[in-house]
């Protein structure tokens, strides 16, 4: 045997034979530390003693009686993010930032498991069982069928796994897991990955669903190893302000369904409780016509949702004129800027321009585009933007209003909402409402900020 160094970026896993100051894989710097692997001296040729397979064609003829078996929680908005379900013997990443709610929001899972009659196992390294009992009462979980384990050695857990063969398990979370085979503190690349494989292992052999924690840094990198996405088939993140109730969970990554689809929850005293109506809930609070705000409608997967979006505009005390944008892309903004400058011939070099999207909701459907020029326009005038009145379109870099997807979809909902009057990209599409709403389509800002 011979041993050989080897140099692992702590961030992303990339590997280097030597140490380099920069991470070429994720532009890390100073990530890289050094790990000795032994290597066999003679190198066998791979395929020698080795059978072959023959493979199976056509797909179809491969046996599908049991993949894709899907438990379908209480929990709509999981469901929905999950793609129908958690499928058996699938492992999920939940990531999120400290403190978000990712342990509240799984043992409420747990109970919805419990309802379908399964048998559920916790394992929990950051906090001690009578923390995670004392939450489970809070949240009125009492069931025979809910097990806890404090532990962080994998070894003990996988033991313990192989023996109580739970039907779902939990681990709270991978990064404080230790493996003594491996000489890396806990939360090592080295250590996470090798507990991952260890877990995906022990789901794909025994058909039990496992959802792993993992924490997320303030950059929203899942802390020290991206690498883990690759390994699991699911990844869900859930975000959202700590000081504002809304929590939003999404994928990332699934192997069984869509990643547009989000759920929306509210944390109060009771846990995390979802949204059924999640436009109604973030107009919520709205002045009567308002200066400097405008609602518009982004599509979340296949769900419309209303939002408010707030713009100011304010002369620059000195210097450099500031943009900020909370909730919507800075870039964005900055084209926004450029296009009311040139079109509208707004002087806004002088001018700081905020804007906020209202609820910690994150915009990144150009068709909000219209929303937040009629904003900051209206900040810019001074003028009232009347309160009954949506504003759909994405923005062109000639001022033009350009049409979006599943408009008639977004129209429906901000009637069913009692908005009276919708501003629509000018379109050939056939788009109806019904009686007594007043759907104006447009070609360009200038008529917009005009009819301000
Ligand atoms: P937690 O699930 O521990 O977060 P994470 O596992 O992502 O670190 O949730 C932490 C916060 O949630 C904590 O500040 C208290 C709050 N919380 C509620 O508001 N209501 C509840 O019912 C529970 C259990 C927690
Ligand atoms: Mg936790």
């Amino acid at each position: 045997m011979k041993i050989k160094s080897l140099f692992t970026c702590s961030k992303c896993g990339f590997e280097s034979p030597k140490w380099v100051g920069k991470c070429p894989g994720c532009d890390e710097w100073n990530s890289f530390t050094e790990a000795e692997i032994q290597e066999p001296s003679v190198r066998a040729h791979k395929s020698v003693g080795h059978k072959s397979i023959k493979p199976k064609t056509p797909v179809s003829l491969i046996s599908t009686s049991n993949v894709e078996k899907r438990l379908v929680l209480k929990m709509n908005e999981v469901n929905r993010v999950l793609g129908g379900g958690l499928i058996e013997g699938s492992l999920s990443l939940l990531t999120g930032e400290p403190g978000i709610g990712k342990s509240t929001l799984t043992l409420q899972l747990c109970n919805d498991l419990l309802s379908l009659n399964k048998s559920v196992l916790y394992v929990s390294g950051e906090e001690s069982q009578n923390q995670i009992a004392s939450r489970a009462q809070r949240l009125k979980i009492n069931s025979e069928n809910l097990s806890f384990l404090s532990e962080t050695s994998l070894e003990t857990i996988i033991a313990t796994l192989n023996e109580f063969k739970p039907n779902i398990v939990i681990i709270d979370s991978i990064q404080v897991l230790n493996s003594a085979d491996l000489t890396g503190l806990s939360g090592s690349i080295g250590q996470i990955r090798y507990a991952t494989e260890q877990f995906m292992e022990f789901a794909k052999t025994t058909n039990t669903p496992i959802i792993l924690i993992g924490h997320v840094t303030k950059e929203g990198d899942l802390a020290g190893p991206r690498v883990l996405e690759h390994l699991v088939d699911t990844v869900l993140f859930l975000e959202g302000d700590r000081y504002q109730n809304f929590r939003i969970l999404r994928s990332q990554k699934n192997r069984f369904g869509s990643t547009n689809e989000i759920g929306i929850f509210e944390m109060n005293e009771n846990g995390m409780v979802e949204v059924a109506n999640p436009s109604a809930h973030f107009l919520e609070g709205r002045k009567e016509n308002p200066i400097g705000s405008a609602i518009t409608v982004t599509m979340e997967g296949t769900r419309p949702i209303l939002v408010e979006t707030q713009g100011l505009t304010n002369i620059t005390p000195f210097g450099y004129p500031k943009r900020t944008a909370t909730g919507y892309d800075i870039n964005r903004l900055q084209l926004l800027i450029s296009v009311l400058q040139k079109y509208a011939r707004f002087n806004l070099s002088n001018q700081d321009v905020f804007v906020n999207v209202v609820g910690g909701m994150r915009l990144n459907d150009p068709a909000c585009d219209l929303g937040v020029l009629v904003a900051i326009a209206s900040s810019y005038m001074q003028k009232v933007v009347p309160s009954d009145t949506v504003f759909i379109g994405e923005i062109g870099l000639s001022g033009e209003i350009r049409n979006v997807s599943q408009l008639s979809k977004r129209v429906k909902e901000a009637e069913k909402l009692g908005f009276k009057t919708i501003v629509v990209p000018h379109t050939k599409e056939k788009i109806t409402t019904t009686s007594g709403k007043n759907l104006i389509k447009t070609k360009d800002i200038f008529e917009v900020v005009k009819a301000l």
